[in-house]
């Protein structure tokens, strides 16, 4: 089966607060105006705003995702965390995991194993981030850290229905710098051979890249047949930044 949708997915990381739902209802009325159905617009916002946002987006095209989430189903001794069944609760649909962001605070590929499974359990789908760092791309290592991020971060799950894989180059993420053409063109096909492998559903497993996307590299970006989507930072903070880079996908 052919992949369906194309993903843009707003991590709007430490961002936003109850009057950037405005934003969002700008976004919406924007992309009701795009002709094409197999579009989906997820923004994964502070846990704080997710209850009142998903309330006032009900019946829209927006679905909302949170950032993080604990390995614990349960309610636990962890000052300041939320758990999967917490953030579902409160409406989430998506949670973004494996962030290289949260890999740098701690996260490690079994943490965000658990993560995944407890996300699974719970109903919601997964935003599962890999990516290479810059000593690792000029050690040549990009495929070598793929393939153990995905065998641990996947370890023991047999299904990828659940899960959007999101390559982001780590020495990319806000800095301007995406990989060239080619390297990523080739990249994606590594991913997708290596997940073909370890699962019999691969062919409608959802890839997307994140890492400095914007309104004008996404045109090239978008046109790489292996790319379903893409996961945006700081440009998903900026109404007129993120509706551009979905316009110029459907120019
Ligand atoms: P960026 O962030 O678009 O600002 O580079 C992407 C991300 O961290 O997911």
């Amino acid at each position: 089966m052919a992949n369906k949708y194309k993903y843009f997915v707003g991590n709007w990381k430490m961002f936003g607060n109850f009057s950037s739902l405005k934003m969002i209802n700008s976004v919406n009325y924007h992309i009701n105006k795009i002709k094409k159905k197999e579009i989906k617009v997820i923004f994964c916002i502070p846990n704080i705003l997710i209850n009142h946002f998903s309330k006032k987006l009900k019946n829209t095209k927006i679905l909302i995702g949170a950032q993080n989430c604990h390995y614990l189903q349960d309610a636990g001794p962890y000052t300041g965390s939320v758990n999967a069944n917490m953030i579902k609760n409160a409406g989430a649909k998506y949670v973004i995991l494996g962030h290289s962001e949260n890999r740098i605070e701690g996260d490690t590929d079994e943490i965000i194993n658990k993560k995944i499974k407890s996300a699974i359990n719970n109903n919601l789908k997964v935003i599962f981030c890999i990516g290479e760092n810059l000593l690792e791309k000029n050690k040549n290592l990009t495929n070598k850290i793929l393939l153990k991020q995905i065998n641990k971060g996947l370890n023991s799950i047999n299904t990828l229905k659940k899960i959007i894989i999101a390559y982001e180059p780590v020495w990319s993420i806000g800095t301007g710098k995406i990989p060239k053409f080619e390297e990523l063109n080739k990249t994606v096909f590594y991913i997708r051979k290596k997940l073909s492998k370890k699962f019999k559903d691969k062919k409608t497993v959802n890839i997307l890249y994140g890492g400095s996307v914007n309104s004008k590299n996404v045109v090239q970006l978008n046109s790489i047949k292996g790319i379903n989507g893409f996961l945006i930072g700081g440009a998903s903070q900026s109404k007129k930044k993120f509706i551009d880079i979905i316009k110029n996908c459907y120019m």
